[in-house]
């Protein structure tokens, strides 16, 4: 008899206390055993009566249970994992009560299964502290997002908070297991890493305060045998844009569990009598189509339950950064608005030094008032220039910031990070305020919004420094400045965003030092990285689309050489690498000859034609840019996109034809630059040839339009 799988939603069943989760292509279930949630399965559909016929995993069995006084049955086998008791792996919860008590004793008070989501609750059977576990379906994507809730219900006494973790991710066993994350640095971030995960634990973390340049909150599990479309892959990821830590634990029996949160080692909270604390989100999805369909999944999920426009397609901007750096003045901001606006560019972006009394980074910050040498009569003039040559305005702002020699500064220095007895060290000339508190955030909203009003359609929000002597001396709780500056962020961009409807927002920490799912949530976009040299762009955009859409990732064409790193590259490259992500244009276009303005204006409006495959279709990454030869990237939905790059040319190695993907096998498509027709058949199991120009730096976009 065949198997009837269920759709998705969740079920409980109260034979063997297992909640069952269905996504459209997969289940995962957690059961009550011994009073411990503990996880059953994540993979493939099951049927119900499957899953409920699977043993709770512990580890190794009655092999190990009581067979020596040494061994931790459930380390790595637990849904959600607390201290106390015989665990010794890494917990997800871990407290310390008033009178020195550590270990946490949990018991089911409630459970509750209501609509998308299925929540249990747990009460400690001697102090007064209550977790919720939530875990939500998200339809329409085989994303499963979990939280939870810690209370104090006591009236008497503080808990402290050692860790507070969103979720333990508990994989089936297999017999390796492979990581992929990202790493990096200003210039050089989202760098793909697969490697083996090592017995023992492995902390991903930022303890900047911000998401950071260098590592990304998510990770993929693969056996090592996983490819870009085949094999079995999970992960998970966390919906956070401050510091956090996500630690994977192999255990020497070969379990492998992921826990996350916000937060990192060392910070500890506290939970006064009658507060509570929630987690951020945290996201899991599993596949069998390999990296791309968990790529392609995250992206599903991203466009829609986390975007807020997600429908909306990004304009081409001009941003003047790269042109001018700090020099800017009005006259040359308006002419190089019109020579923008004759490429085809739709919002025009002034970045740093609107506002600077100096042509550097020593002052301005806090103070926010427009500079009169530079913009004598305000930025009206600005504005009105850029709407009538048809364009949106949008403008810099790093409100998180603050310079020393700043009135605000002068006037408020309790409002910076700080700590009593420390000096207070200054990155870039600023220290950072600490939005934490109700009057920094009541005051950057009402400049914030008083600064969108006249016409500000666009905001890119910058956050230029990490964090340091990270201090609120006078809070109740100190630490929280970990959780709360973080929040008052989210919340001023959120309310912003709610008064003025139709503003979009761009995050950027000094490039993409702020990435993740939750400013995405209140954000439409991401500055990638400030490192604009397209061969580097190739493997920073690699990276950054594993997890996140290729419709959020903001790429600019500049100049060559490039500022960063001194490369030269065709204007076609730089173009064709910017085009596979939000295309931006950075350089100073009034330096630009005739014939390049005409062979920009021509890939702008090409890109206006393929914009809607590239923001919202599928991407598929045909070859990654590993080595320096060939790479490219395919873009689908009914019509095909195709890029192909070649940075070095190597006598021998030809460009073979390029394998598409995710095809359906009837169709025809017709190139519409040459007129060729191709089948679907040819196209997927022989290839498309590209054809490249030679030299190095070499790049090819082929649009093919389906026929039938
Ligand atoms: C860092 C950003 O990433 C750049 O694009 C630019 O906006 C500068 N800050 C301005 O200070």
């Amino acid at each position: 008899m065949t198997a009837v799988l269920r759709p998705a939603g969740i079920g409980f069943d109260p034979g063997t206390r297992t909640w069952i989760l269905h996504t459209p292509n997969t289940t995962y279930a957690f059961r009550l055993a011994g009073g411990r949630p503990a996880h059953v399965y994540w993979g493939a559909a099951l049927t119900d009566a499957e899953v409920t016929s699977l043993p709770v995993r512990a580890e190794s069995g009655a092999r190990q249970r009581g067979s020596t006084s040494f061994e931790a049955p459930y380390d790595g086998t637990e849904e959600y994992a607390w201290d106390g008791g015989v665990r010794y792996g890494v917990p997800s919860l871990q407290v310390r009560f008033a009178d020195g008590t550590r270990g946490l004793d949990l018991d089911l008070v409630g459970d509750e299964v209501a609509g998308d989501t299925s929540m249990i609750r747990l009460r400690d059977r001697h102090y007064p502290l209550e977790v919720t576990l939530r875990h939500r379906l998200r339809a329409g994507t085989d994303v499963i997002e979990r939280s939870v809730t810690l209370a104090n219900l006591g009236d008497a006494e503080e808990i402290e908070v050692l860790r507070l973790d969103s979720a333990a991710w508990s994989l089936p066993h297999r017999e390796d297991y492979r990581l992929s994350h990202v790493i990096g640095m200003w210039g050089a971030e989202t760098q793909l890493r697969r490697e083996t995960a090592p017995a023992g634990e492995t902390v991903f973390t930022s303890r900047r305060g911000i998401t950071s340049h260098h590592a990304n909150p998510w990770v993929m599990v693969d056996d090592g045998s996983a490819t870009e479309e085949h094999g079995e892959v999970w992960s998970a990821a966390l919906a956070w844009s401050g510091s956090w830590r996500m630690t994977v634990q192999r255990t020497p029996l070969n379990r492998l569990a992921v826990t996350t949160g916000f937060g990192h080692d060392g910070i500890s909270w506290r939970l006064a009598p009658g507060e509570s604390l929630e987690t951020p989100v945290s996201a899991g999805t599993y596949t069998t189509g390999g990296f791309g369909a968990a790529s392609r999944a995250w992206h599903t999920y991203v466009r829609g339950h986390v975007l807020p426009r997600p429908e909306e397609e990004r304009p081409i901007l001009y941003n003047s950064w790269e042109a001018t750096f700090f020099d800017i003045d009005a006259g040359r901001q308006a002419a190089l608005a019109s020579r923008a606006a004759e490429l085809g560019v739709e919002l025009f972006v002034v970045d740093d030094g609107w506002f600077r009394p100096y042509k550097d980074d020593r002052a301005g910050l806090g103070d926010w008032r427009i500079n009169p040498d530079v913009f004598p009569e305000g930025l009206t003039p600005l504005i009105e220039h850029v709407h009538g040559l048809g364009m949106a305005f949008g403008i810099w702002v790093e409100p998180e910031m603050v310079n020393p020699d700043s009135d605000l500064y002068r006037s408020r220095p309790g409002w910076v990070l700080h700590q009593p007895h420390r000096a207070r060290t200054e990155l870039r000339n600023q220290l950072v305020l600490n939005f934490g508190r109700d009057d920094v955030r009541a005051w950057a909203f009402e400049w914030l919004n008083r600064l969108v009003a006249p016409g500000v359609a666009f905001l890119k929000w910058d956050m230029n420094r990490t964090f340091s002597e990270a201090g609120w001396p006078d809070a109740p709780d100190p630490e929280r400045l970990w959780i709360e500056h973080t929040r008052g962020v989210h919340q001023v961009m959120d309310r912003l965003r709610a008064r003025n409807p139709g503003l979009r927002v761009e995050s950027c920490s000094g490039g993409g030092g702020r990435l993740d799912l939750a400013i995405l949530a209140r954000t439409d976009q991401v500055w990638a990285s400030d490192n604009t040299d397209a061969a580097d762009r190739l493997r920073i955009q690699h990276g950054y689309t594993q997890l996140y859409p290729p419709g959020t990732l903001e790429a600019w064409v500049t100049d060559s050489p490039n500022t960063v790193t001194g490369r030269r590259t065709p204007l076609a490259f730089r173009f064709h690498v910017a085009m596979t992500g939000v295309l931006g244009l950075g350089g100073d276009l009034a330096a630009w000859t005739e014939a390049e303005r005409e062979e920009a204006a021509e890939l702008v409006a090409l890109y206006k034609r393929i914009r809607p495959l590239v923001q919202h279709g599928r991407q598929y990454r045909l070859r990654p840019p590993c080595a320096d030869g060939l790479s490219a990237v395919q873009f689908a939905d009914r019509d095909v996109v195709v890029f192909g790059f070649r940075e070095t040319p190597r006598m021998g190695f030809g460009v073979p034809p390029l394998p598409l993907a995710g095809l359906p096998r009837e169709a025809r498509y017709r190139d519409t630059r040459t007129g060729a027709v191709h089948e679907a058949g040819v196209l997927t199991h022989h290839g498309l040839a590209l054809d490249l120009p030679r030299g190095e730096y070499a790049s090819a976009v082929v649009h093919l339009e389906r026929l039938d």
